[in-house]
């Protein structure tokens, strides 16, 4: 029975799915330090409690970029996520729709931009990495022009891949991987019959989109790997910020004096994040990276955060320490894996009630009355 967004999605999910699957969402890089960091000092945030305040009326509405979000909250770009239900990224995107929040779309999702834009009424987010091939970087920009995006999730902290020894050990990864996936997804027939041979073609829909022909989860690792390009500076991103009209957020950012290049550069917004401590294990948790860099830059762009969210606590905790909104990743995975589109509406549910909770006991009535006030003084742990 799934009461508790935080854990009982996850223990779900681990039952429905292969390992090589649960373990590419839930691990982390290297001895996946700051993955647990990230949970832990979140969750340590001490609120301060207020009483008899009148909280009849209390709205999570707030605004970005001149778009209405029912809460500040959206979904993180996850690559893969179609592996994880059948036409994965469409449910979840469905779900973020009704919920009247923003879904964003990886570069490297099974759905393409069309198929996922072409499934609801809102308008999706897309997510571009830095990549070698600038042919298909322009290609992808074009098609998400056209599919009608307007909000573009630059993701920065991927120079070179962060090493993912679970994926090796599970079978994601490494000579032995296909045949072990095969042997996992027999021991899964749900998933196996849903998504396995239901929710073909398996392909990277943007990739196959650029290419003209399919590609599968080999091209996805082979693909990736040749395309980071640690080369990249500010000076690169010029042509994108020149070519994309709409609103450009800047993804893992962790340090103020990025922040503030952000701003110098001109981006609309950044993500404060450690790509779920999936990248260099051992920096700081966003939680303790986010006040310094609301300090530097409030004001000056939308401050976006995620890494370790798991409640609407944790998003309250999030936005009173300086975030304007979140993105969700594990979280809503695990309930995709669990339940598809229900699970991720479900799980939406969860955190909206659960942040009312927080909002009426902090003495919030918005969004714009949390802050460091809805946090006890030694709230914010002692910095590195
Ligand atoms: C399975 C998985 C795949 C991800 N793929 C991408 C991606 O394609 N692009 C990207 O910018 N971030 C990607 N991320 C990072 C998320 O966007 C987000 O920063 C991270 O999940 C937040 O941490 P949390 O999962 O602890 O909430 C991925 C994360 C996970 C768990």
């Amino acid at each position: 029975m799934i009461i508790s967004a935080s854990t009982d999605y996850r223990k779900a999910a681990q039952r429905r799915i292969p390992p090589f699957l649960f373990h590419y969402a839930d691990g982390g890089s290297y001895t996946e330090h700051t993955l647990r960091r990230n949970v832990e000092d979140l969750a340590g945030i001490a609120l301060r409690q207020r009483v008899l305040k009148d909280m009849s009326s209390l709205s999570l509405e707030t605004t970005l970029f001149g778009e209405t979000l029912a809460m500040p909250i959206a979904l993180a770009p996850v690559g893969l996520a179609g592996m994880y239900a059948r036409r994965g990224e469409v449910q979840a995107a469905r779900a973020a729709a009704s919920k009247g929040i923003p879904f964003t779309l990886s570069t490297v999702s099974v759905c393409s931009i069309d198929e996922v834009a072409s499934a609801i009424d809102r308008p999706i987010w897309f997510q571009l990495y830095v990549l070698k091939d600038r042919g298909f970087m322009k290609h992808a920009l074009e098609k998400a022009k056209a599919a009608g995006v307007r909000t573009l999730v630059f993701t920065v902290d991927m120079p070179v891949p962060g090493a993912r020894y679970r994926d090796a050990h599970s079978g994601m990864s490494g000579k032995s991987g296909p045949i072990r996936r095969m042997a996992q997804a027999a021991m899964h027939p749900f998933w196996a019959w849903d998504v396995g041979i239901n929710g073909r073609p398996h392909d990277l829909g943007n990739v196959s989109d650029y290419r003209g022909s399919p590609t599968g989860l080999e091209d996805y690792i082979a693909w990736l790997g040749n395309n980071f390009d640690p080369a990249i500076s500010w000076k690169d991103l010029e042509w994108i910020r020149e070519f994309w009209d709409g609103p450009m957020i800047i993804k893992g950012i962790l340090d103020p004096e990025d922040a503030r290049d952000a701003v110098r550069f001109g981006a609309d917004g950044i993500v404060v994040s450690n790509h779920g401590g999936r990248q260099l294990d051992g920096v700081l948790s966003t939680v303790r990276a986010l006040p310094a860099i609301a300090d530097a830059v409030k004001g000056d762009l939308a401050i976006l955060a995620d890494s370790g969210i798991r409640s609407g606590l944790d998003v309250v905790r999030m936005i009173a320490l300086g975030a304007d909104t979140v993105l969700l990743g594990r979280a809503f995975i695990y309930a995709l894996a669990t339940a598809g589109e229900s699970g991720v509406s479900h799980l939406l549910e969860l955190f909206e009630k659960e942040m009312r909770v927080a909002m009426t006991l902090t003495g919030a009535h918005s969004i714009a009355d949390l802050g460091l006030d809805s946090l006890v003084p030694d709230a914010i742990l002692g910095t590195y």
